[in-house]
């Protein structure tokens, strides 16, 4: 028997281990350990191709200001507390990038750059500035979007805290010096280092303390699902009288229910590439996961651990959510759903891509009539590329839906507390739209 197979017999019981579980203390697994191994085989293959993709240098944060951009983010220590549950993936101490400015109104940016995947990349990764803080500059500036300095900038007075990615978890990892290093001998604290830049606000500034203080969250690719899963967390941590923003871009790992096209030919195809991605890296990050996504799964008979990825979390979060995304996430079609080296030259059908659109505009569509989520969704096949709130890049303008940029969608949520939900109705030729993008302008050099 070979190794497909064996794997295949493997995951069989699982479906039934899951439909069971309702009954398993809610924080336990419902996988056993050679469960989990077999789970994390297949989490390897699927996502390995997801770590490395081009599009996370970052270009959007410079160390030189622009005209009219003087004011510098400044790296600033972590609160002393906070030191030890931190670091970077390597060890290193953990730094905020800050820009002062009305101290009642912050704005926080969750950096992206992929995620730590296997043994390898995650090694590697901690030898570079996206896990290691030892070459972080001094002084930032990043002015594409959210901290912009731009005057039609909604949030150019807000004090502005840049989170710069180092611990490639997504955002979710609770490591400590005293609990870790974790998988790998690295550390993953993603999750602490938003607790810690809270609480830094709270006692440098006084955030939160008096009515009528604002915070917006927002973070792009691996900062999109940070922000997804953090989003309540921040709400309830900086309590009420702060309200609280959130608007992940290209957050959505991954639509509903999505099946990788080649996941069956592995022999798997009793799990969805949600679930496989969920199970294997919450653990591996020991993600903190949404309070009342966690309560769910459990009452569901589910693993909270499912929690971890956009389409089974985003109906639980309450915080108000503007949501932006491409129709077609290219990262997710080209580097892991439909990646050729997995398929043996298989194509990525029109089936494929107009289910793909569906279940990404089908679930957000309908979870916006229900609760607040506005929408900003481009008929575009591109990732970040677009999906930010200046065009800094090119000599287009920006992706315009429903006569709508993301910008104008940004401010009315921040200044009007309105919730626009704007889904491309462009028109493609003879009627090519359920799998062809058909919005005018899909890059603005986001990054
Ligand atoms: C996927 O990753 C492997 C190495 O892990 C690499 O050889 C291959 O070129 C990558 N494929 C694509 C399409 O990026
Ligand atoms: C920022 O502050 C300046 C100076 O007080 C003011 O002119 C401008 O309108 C403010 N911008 C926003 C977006 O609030
Ligand atoms: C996912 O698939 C299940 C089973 O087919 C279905 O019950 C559920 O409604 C789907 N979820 C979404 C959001 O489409």
């Amino acid at each position: 028997m070979n190794s497909r197979m064996n794997l295949l017999l493997l995951l069989l019981p699982l479906c039934f281990g899951i439909a069971s579980s309702a009954a398993i203390a809610p924080d336990t697994p419902s996988f056993t350990a050679s469960e989990l191994d077999d789970i994390e085989t297949t989490a390897v293959l699927l996502l390995k191709n997801w770590s490395t993709h081009p599009s996370f240098d970052s270009p959007a944060i410079t160390t030189e200001g622009s005209a009219g951009s003087s004011v510098p983010l400044k790296k600033t220590a972590v609160p002393e507390a906070f030191a030890q549950s931190t670091m970077c993936l390597d060890g290193s101490p953990f730094y905020f990038y800050i820009r002062e400015g009305d101290p009642t109104k912050v704005a926080l940016f969750l950096q992206g750059g992929g995620l730590c995947i296997e043994r390898k990349d995650c090694e590697h990764r901690a030898t570079t500035s996206q896990g290691s803080s030892e070459d972080w500059e001094e002084e930032l500036y990043e002015e594409n979007n959210i901290l912009s300095q731009d005057p039609s900038n909604p949030l150019r007075n807000y004090t502005h805290v840049f989170m710069r990615y180092c611990s490639g978890d997504t955002w979710t990892g609770t490591n400590t010096l005293e609990s870790g290093p974790g998988r790998f001998s690295l550390y993953f604290s993603g999750h602490n280092q938003v607790a810690a830049a809270l609480s830094h606000l709270q006692t440098s500034l006084d955030f939160g303390s008096s009515p009528d203080s604002h915070f917006f969250l927002s973070g792009a690719s691996a900062g999109g699902i940070g922000t997804n899963n953090n989003c309540d967390f921040v709400a309830s941590t900086l309590g009420p009288l702060v309200s609280v923003k959130c608007s992940p871009q290209a957050g959505l790992f991954f639509p509903s229910n999505t099946t990788a096209l080649w996941q069956s030919r592995m022999g798997i195809s009793s799990l969805t590439t949600n679930q496989i991605a969920s199970i294997y890296l919450s653990r591996m990050f020991a993600a903190s996961l949404d309070v009342s996504c966690a309560a769910a799964a459990s009452r569901n008979g589910d693993p909270q651990s499912y929690c971890w990825e956009g389409s089974y979390l985003t109906p639980h979060i309450s915080t108000p959510t503007l949501v932006a995304q491409n129709f077609w996430d290219q990262l997710q079609i080209d580097n892991i759903l439909c990646l050729q080296d997995n398929l043996d030259r298989a194509k990525c059908t029109k089936e494929f891509l107009s289910d793909f659109k569906a279940h990404t505009v089908g679930q957000l569509t309908s979870l916006s009539a229900s609760q607040p989520l506005g929408l900003f969704l481009p008929s575009c096949f591109t990732h970040t590329g677009n999906l930010c709130l200046f065009n800094n890049g090119g000599d287009e303008g920006p992706t315009v839906v429903g006569g709508t940029t993301y910008l104008d969608s940004v401010r009315a949520f921040v200044e009007e507390g309105e919730l626009t939900s704007k889904v491309d109705e462009c028109e493609g030729e003879g009627g090519d739209e359920e799998y062809v993008p058909c919005n005018q302008v899909c890059d603005m050099h986001c990054g």
